[in-house]
């Protein structure tokens, strides 16, 4: 199975940048939006903040609103590419979330959205950990397979449904045939917990959205 990286840019690339912002919105059915208000409603207005795999910017867009200094690191330089176009006040680079070319304890709080699944925990925590001012905030929201069986099951159904709906569209086809596995057989949110602590993180708190789909995992770097 492909892993780490290398998934990410089979997932990620110049023949989708365009319509990432349009699919999001769509195959979560609004929930994305919801998601990502939420995790900003955690970050202190007029903080300096790293949002790690930025991509095209829809969460930077909500961060900009609430009079925050935004940095940005992604892999995908086409996804950048769109974020540049919508002239968001963002200094962006391109880049893995794993090295992050930062002094040490620079952000009041570091963000991302749809990445854990995609990184080695041990290593981003880490990173992160050296990147954050003492106290700095750390927040990540994924996708997570629902733990009750009765979610699972309309997950399934939900899953199967935009899998067919995204067919005919080859720019997503290897995204759909491999997300749902990806998902199912990634614990990054049971998984964090004792890398958080491992690292000096405190206060761990884990948020359950929408049926358990997603979770908003946040910490408070302790040193
Ligand atoms: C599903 S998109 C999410 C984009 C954005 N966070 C959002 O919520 O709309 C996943 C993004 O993660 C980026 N990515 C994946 N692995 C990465 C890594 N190791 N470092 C930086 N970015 C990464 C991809 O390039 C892609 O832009």
């Amino acid at each position: 199975m492909v892993m780490g990286v290398r998934l990410a840019q089979s997932f990620f690339n110049k023949n989708n940048s365009g319509s990432y912002d349009r699919l999001v919105r769509l195959a979560t059915l609004g929930q994305d939006m919801k998601w990502k208000k939420k995790l900003v409603q955690s970050v202190p207005n007029g903080s300096l903040v790293l949002e790690m795999a930025c991509g095209t910017g829809i969460l930077t867009s909500l961060l900009k609103q609430n009079n925050n200094i935004v940095y940005g690191i992604d892999l995908t330089f086409e996804y950048l590419s769109v974020l540049g176009e919508k002239r968001i006040e963002i200094d962006s680079i391109n880049g893995t979330a794993e090295f992050l070319p930062f002094q040490d304890r620079y952000f009041d709080c570091i963000v991302a959205s749809y990445l854990p699944k995609y990184v080695n925990l041990n290593v981003l925590v880490s990173e992160c950990q050296r990147v954050l001012k003492q106290e700095g905030l750390l927040i990540l929201h994924d996708f997570t397979y629902p733990k009750r069986l009765a979610y699972q099951l309309a997950w399934k159904i939900y899953f199967r449904i935009i899998k067919t709906l995204w067919t005919l569209d080859k720019k997503w086809t290897s995204v759909f045939n491999g997300l749902d596995e990806l998902i199912i057989n990634n614990h990054w949110d049971s998984e964090i917990n004792s890398i958080l602590t491992l690292n000096g993180f405190v206060q761990i708190r884990k948020d359950f959205q929408t049926f358990e789909t997603s979770t908003i995992i946040s910490a408070f770097k302790d040193e």
